[in-house]
Parts: structure tokens; C-alpha cells; sequence
């Protein structure tokens, strides 16, 4: 082989673009789920590795045991996944799960699915090798990031493994043994029975999600473990983590966490907080998470009416409420993660056996805003209907890769036009005609505009009267040309944004896209990433018409240090200014400025503190101490559900506790108050709590309430 010495000038080129490529925002790309156990068997060298030998079934006929898929197997599979047109892949947790066979007897129980960590220092040897070296994990993130695909890892720090059999959630770290359930003198695990009450702050955060070992993440050696040890994959490439059981680790301390994550690299994250429908009781939790942590969450919300909508056959009014709800609460609403199946979900077409319905759900998901996931396997069309097709039936082999399906090429065309047209990726979502069969919504980024219509009905055609639109007037073809039946549209002149089209008749399981994209009059901001992190972390505004001389970005009157310009993209480092919510204002080269786009900065680098009042009371049903004070991180001294930190836990009622996560070596003040479930206001009496910080490790704080 001829060794290519890359010219330093040009090494450094490419480095760089390595950088701006992880700064970058996830709203362009495409994700694509795999389950790593069971995609692609790259390496049979670790299909029954010394340490754990015997969880392999070569049969593949025991659904809980390993089947060979591995991350070499992945590496294998690049010129197909990126064939597809996806843009990033979500791969299982790749850290060393327990050795151990869960059941103790036939048939074998093993973590195929990865989610029963022992040492999140080291790689799963039936992922990698038996030496549990990063080699494989290496090998697959530079083969991604030649193809342009960026690596999202799955990370639960919510626990290790199972805490009643196997190894009782023994823990190590880069091999040598910290703790297990039985063993455990320093406190790194909580301890507590199982989760009944999914609905109970308290045991969400500090109770066992289902005999999963509960990490004590406010343990100063834990803390600084999962923080050092997701650092590591940062090192190693990975461009983005989704946050298993987020709503099962202790809420204020995935600030922290998430914080850590942004200081070391801009890196993507998303969390799984189950079950974020705005019908949950703690639907506002979710999103006041989502909007002040700085992670995006999984769209449960969508993914419930998608499946009712496309495969129970619900109207699309269930779909169409459910958006605008969520978009009004979630700030970031197009960072969201969208998803219609799991690996934790029947596949769709288990429950409605009709590929038609799959193309339409697909098409869906892929204009709707948000980021979207596609499941492997659903590209061919795979499923399995034991037991209703329900976890482990969901997680089937891929015993197919054809690269003619109609479900592969729609998702090609459609993750292509998200790079080519911002609509997909920044723009808002409107509804322009609806009925229970019909769904016809455009997704507008200035003038890049996306017309999407889809008849989900299997034989009725539905004629197609009074629609207007955003786009320019003139004559479009559908842009998936035909694939799913969809016919041309003529546009005509209107006012305001509002351009009438032709009448039409969309016929019976049809799907049209509609597209047009012009140049922008001004710098335009789409994303900014992350949303929130102290001065000098380096951030990332994208979208369209930066130019590319370097300008500005100005948080108030103060500008950032520009590190990289392009006219598509800027990354700066935060600069020292009072901590606070800012509208961020780029400007280009001449001083025209974009569209102002929010960001929140951070007094200092987070850690976790928990705070106890004591005996605050009186309270009745519904109401709660909240926790108020003098910095952003504090809420600034605001008083409602969303300003204020809380709510607190009242587990040793009238005593009140929360983790939460506040700057490291900084003064602060605060207060506790009670918010009823009314919204009244009550202080406590008295002056000012004060605390200072500490720099590093975690702090706490315990006083009475003041009467
Ligand atoms: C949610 C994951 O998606 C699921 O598969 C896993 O079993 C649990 N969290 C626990 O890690
Ligand atoms: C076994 C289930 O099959 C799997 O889905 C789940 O992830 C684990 N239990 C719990 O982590």
C-alpha cells in the first residue's frame, strides 16, 4: 500500500473541517437506528469472546441472546447506509455490558441490547475484541466521517447493570472494580425499590428503573466517572449521544452533565424522556427540560400520533394538534428528535401490515419539523409479528440490504432534499388543508418553502380545493418524482404569503412534494448549538447568506471571537458577559444583521448541588417549594413553574431536596418560595440565603425555611 502524506497546510485543513462538520447542528441530517447485535456480523472473531462466552446463539433463534453484529459490521455496511442517504447513524451503547447470562439457566438472557453497562471506560467485546480496545469503535467513526455520516452513540447514565442476578450491577472503571449492589461503601448507587409511580418525581429520579442498578450521579466519584468517561468518546469521535432514561437520572444534575458534554466538544445531544406526549402529567417537566438543559429530547409526542394517524388510521387532526402544541412549548422545537418506530416498539407495519402506510409515515417524518430517525430494517420493509412484534420482535436481523427498495430511495430523496432546501431543517410548520384522510403542511426558512401533501386513504381520491401556499407562482413537479403517485401543482399569484394553487385531485395513497428555493436577502440564522454554556464555549450558528468575509456575532453590544466563517456556517467561543437569556445577532461583513436567535449564557462552568430546606410547610395537595435566586442557573429570582428551579422533592416531607446545577466558584443568593398549584407566590421571610460554589467536585446546602 502507497502511504499518502498529507501536505501540513492541507492536514490542517482537514482537521478543521472535521471540527466545523462536529460543530455543526443536527436539523440537516438524517439519523438512522441500529440495533449493533443485529445488523451486520463483520468480525466472527467476537462472537463469543472468552469473557462472556456462551451468550452467542449462531441460530439466531433466541431473541434475548447475541447474534453477531458488531461494529466492524457496520464499517461493512457504509456505502449502503450512506447509499440511502442518511446523513448520521444511532448505534446501541458501545460500552462493556455485563458478562454474565442474566437468567442463570437456559434460555440465555444476555445485553445484546447493550443498556446493562459494567465499565463505561472500555468497548463491549462483542462489538469490538476481546481485549476491549477501542480498534473497532476507531475504525467505524473514521469510515463514517469519510462518507459524511457523524456517529451518535447511545449512553445510560441512569444505571449499570441488572442489580438481582448477573453480576449485580457491578461497576468498574477501565477494569478495576468500584462497586456493586452488595458491595458498595462509598454510596454510588441508590438502593431503593423499583419505580411504581412513573408519575412521582421522587421515584422517576431515585428509585429503580426496573431492577437497573440506579447510579447515585451526585456522588462525586460517579459524577466525575460518567463525565470523564463520555469525554472519552468525544476523544474518539463520536459527534453526538442519545441520553438513555433521562427522566430516570437525577434531572438537575444532566445539566451538569450536558454542560460538561458542550465544554469538551459541541457534540449533539439528545434524551429519551419517556413519555413526553403532551398529554403526560409531566408534559411541562419534559419540555422545561428540554428548553433549559441544552438537550433535545425524543418526540414522543409525534411518534404517538404518527403510528395512530398512519397505522391505527386515526384522523390526521390527532397529528396536526399534537405539533402545534408541542411547537408552542418547546423552544428548540425543530431540534427535537422524531421517530415513528423503536427498537423499544412494535415496527409499524407490525401493526398495520401495509407498506403504503410505511412510505406515507416515512415521507412524514422525514418534512415534518425535527430531526428524524429512521429505524433499520423498515427501509426493507422487515418485521416480525411475535407477540405483536414488541420488544425483543422489533429488533430483527437485517437479513436484507437492497438498495432498490421504494422506502430506500424515498429516504434518499427526501435526506437530499433536506440538505438542498432549509425549509426541512429550519423552518416553521404550517398546516395550509386538512380533513381525516388528507394532510397538506409547509415548512417555510425565509423563501426556501416545502409543500407537502399526503391522501393516506387506501382507495378513496379526494379532490383538492382552496389551498394556498408560500411558494412563488409558476409550475412544480412533484420532487419525489412520482415515487409515491404525486402529481404536479400550479401556483398563482396571491398576497402575503398566500399564493392560490390549481385544483387538484390527490389520489388515494399518495404522497407530493412541492419545492422551490431562493436566494436569501439577508443573512439568515436557522440553528444556533448548543443553546446554552458560559463564555468561551464554542458555539455554532448555521443557515444560509453569511457571506464569506467574517462579520459579527454580537451577544448585546459585545462581540464573540470568530473562529471559522462561512456563509453557511459560524462558529465563535461565548463571550465574558453577564450571564443571562440573549437574542444573538450576526451580522455579515457589511452590517446587515440576521434574524436574532436565542442563547443562554451560563455564569460558569456547571456542577451539581443539592439543596434541603427544612420544614416548609404548610403545603397542601398541589402545591410546591420551588428554589429562586440571583444567577440564570437560579432562574434570576423568577417565580413560576418555568423561571423558578423546581420542583422540589418531598420525600421527607415537610423537608424539601433538590439536585440541581449551579456555577462552579461563583457567590450566589436565593430563596425558596412556594408556588401553589394555583401559581400564588409565597416567600419565605427573612434575608437572602448566601452560598458560594465550590470550584469542582459537587456542593450542598441545607437550611430551615425562614418564617
Ligand atoms: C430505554 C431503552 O431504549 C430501552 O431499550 C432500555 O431497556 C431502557 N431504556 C433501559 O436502559
Ligand atoms: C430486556 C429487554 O429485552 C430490553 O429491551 C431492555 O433494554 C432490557 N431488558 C432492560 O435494559
Amino acid at each position: 500500500m502507497k502511504l499518502r502524506i498529507l501536505h501540513p497546510v492541507l492536514l490542517l485543513f482537514v482537521i478543521s473541517m472535521a471540527v466545523l462538520a462536529r460543530a455543526q447542528d443536527f436539523k440537516k441530517q438524517v439519523i438512522y437506528q441500529i440495533v449493533t447485535d443485529r445488523f451486520f456480523n463483520g468480525s466472527a472473531g467476537n462472537d463469543n469472546p472468552s469473557q462472556s462466552s456462551g451468550l452467542f446463539d449462531s441460530t439466531k433463534t433466541n431473541w434475548q441472546a447475541y447474534w453477531g453484529g458488531d461494529l466492524a459490521g457496520i464499517q461493512q455496511q457504509m456505502s449502503y447506509i450512506k447509499g440511502m442517504g442518511v446523513t448520521a447513524i444511532w448505534i446501541s451503547p458501545v460500552v462493556d455490558n455485563e458478562n454474565l447470562n442474566m437468567n442463570s439457566g437456559t434460555p440465555i438472557s444476555a445485553p445484546y441490547h447493550a443498556y446493562h453497562a459494567r465499565d463505561f471506560m472500555r468497548v463491549e467485546e462483542h462489538f469490538g475484541d476481546s481485549s476491549n480496545s477501542w480498534t473497532a469503535f476507531d475504525n467505524l467513526v473514521t469510515a463514517a466521517h469519510q462518507n459524511g455520516i457523524k456517529v451518535i452513540v447511545d449512553w445510560a447514565n441512569n444505571h449499570s447493570n441488572y442489580n438481582a442476578g448477573g453480576e449485580f450491577g457491578a461497576l468498574y472503571n477501565n477494569g478495576t472494580f468500584m462497586a456493586s449492589d452488595s458491595n458498595d461503601p462509598n454510596g454510588y448507587f441508590h438502593h431503593n425499590p423499583n419505580i411504581i409511580d412513573f408519575n412521582d418525581r421522587y421515584q422517576l429520579q431515585y428509585y429503580t428503573l426496573a431492577g437497573l442498578d440506579d447510579l447515585n450521579q451526585e456522588n462525586v466519584t460517579i459524577d466525575s466517572y460518567l463525565k470523564t468517561a463520555i469525554h472519552q468518546f468525544q476523544t474518539h469521535g463520536a459527534d453526538g449521544f442519545r441520553l438513555d432514561a433521562i427522566k430516570h437520572a437525577t434531572w438537575g444534575w444532566e445539566y451538569s452533565f450536558a454542560n460538561s458534554v458542550f465544554a469538551q466538544a459541541p457534540s449533539f445531544l439528545f434524551g429519551e424522556w419517556y413519555n413526553n406526549n403532551p398529554g403526560d402529567p409531566l408534559y411541562h417537566d419534559a419540555y422545561k427540560f428540554a428548553n433549559k438543559s441544552g438537550m433535545s429530547e425524543l418526540d414522543f409526542g409525534v411518534n404517538t400520533a404518527v403510528r395512530n394517524v398512519f397505522a391505527s388510521n386515526h384522523n390526521f387532526s390527532e397529528l396536526d394538534s399534537n405539533i402545534s402544541t408541542e411547537n408552542t412549548n418547546f423552544i428548540w422545537n425543530a431540534d427535537q428528535v422524531t421517530f415513528f418506530d423503536s427498537h423499544d416498539e412494535s415496527r409499524l407495519l407490525s401493526v398495520n401490515n401495509n407498506n403504503n402506510r410505511l412510505h406515507q409515515a416515512m415521507a412524514f417524518l422525514l418534512t415534518c419539523r425535527g430531526i428524524p430517525v429512521i429505524l433499520y430494517g423498515d427501509e426493507q420493509y422487515l418485521h416480525n409479528d411475535t407477540n405483536g412484534g414488541n420488544d425483543p420482535y422489533d429488533r430483527v436481523w437485517m437479513s436484507s440490504f437492497n438498495t432498490t427498495t421504494t422506502a430506500y430511495q424515498l429516504i434518499n430523496k427526501l435526506a437530499t432534499l433536506r440538505q438542498s432546501n432549509n425549509g426541512l431543517a429550519y423552518g416553521g410548520f404550517r398546516q395550509r388543508w386538512i380533513n381525516n384522510d388528507v394532510y397538506i403542511y409547509e415548512r417555510q426558512f425565509f423563501n426556501e418553502v416545502v409543500l407537502v401533501a399526503i391522501n393516506k386513504n387506501d382507495a378513496t381520491n379526494y379532490a383538492i380545493s382552496g389551498l394556498f401556499t408560500a411558494l412563488p407562482a409558476g409550475t412544480y413537479t412533484d420532487y419525489l418524482g412520482g415515487l409515491l403517485g404525486g402529481p404536479g401543482l400550479t401556483v398563482m399569484s396571491g398576497s402575503g404569503g398566500n399564493n392560490p394553487t390549481n385544483n387538484f385531485t390527490l389520489n388515494a395513497h399518495t404522497v407530493a412534494v412541492w419545492q422551490s428555493v431562493g436566494a436569501p436577502a439577508a443573512p439568515e440564522a436557522g440553528s444556533i448549538g448548543p443553546t446554552v454554556g458560559q463564555p468561551g464555549i464554542k458555539v455554532t450558528i448555521a443557515g444560509k447568506g453569511f457571506g464569506t468575509s467574517t462579520g459579527q456575532v454580537l451577544f448585546g453590544t459585545t462581540a464573540a471571537a470568530i473562529q471559522l466563517w462561512s456563509d453557511s456556517s459560524v462558529s465563535f467561543n461565548v463571550p465574558s458577559v453577564a450571564n443571562g437569556v440573549y437574542q444573538v445577532q450576526l451580522k455579515n461583513s457589511s452590517g446587515t444583521p440576521a434574524n436574532p436567535i436565542q442563547f443562554t449564557v451560563l455564569t460558569a462552568k456547571l456542577i451539581p448541588v443539592t439543596f434541603t430546606v427544612n420544614n416548609a410547610t404548610p403545603t397542601s395537595m398541589g402545591d410546591y417549594i420551588f428554589l429562586t435566586g440571583s444567577t440564570i442557573e437560579l432562574g434570576t429570582w423568577g417565580t413560576t413553574f418555568d423561571t423558578a428551579v423546581g420542583p422540589m422533592l418531598p420525600p421527607n416531607y415537610p423537608n424539601w431536596f433538590l439536585n440541581t446545577s449551579l456555577p462552579a466558584g461563583t457567590a450566589v443568593q436565593f430563596k425558596f418560595i412556594k408556588i401553589a398549584a394555583n401559581g400564588a407566590v409565597t416567600w419565605e421571610n427573612g434575608a437572602n440565603h448566601q452560598y458560594t460554589v465550590p470550584a469542582s467536585g459537587t456542593g450542598s446546602v441545607n437550611v430551615n425555611w425562614q418564617y
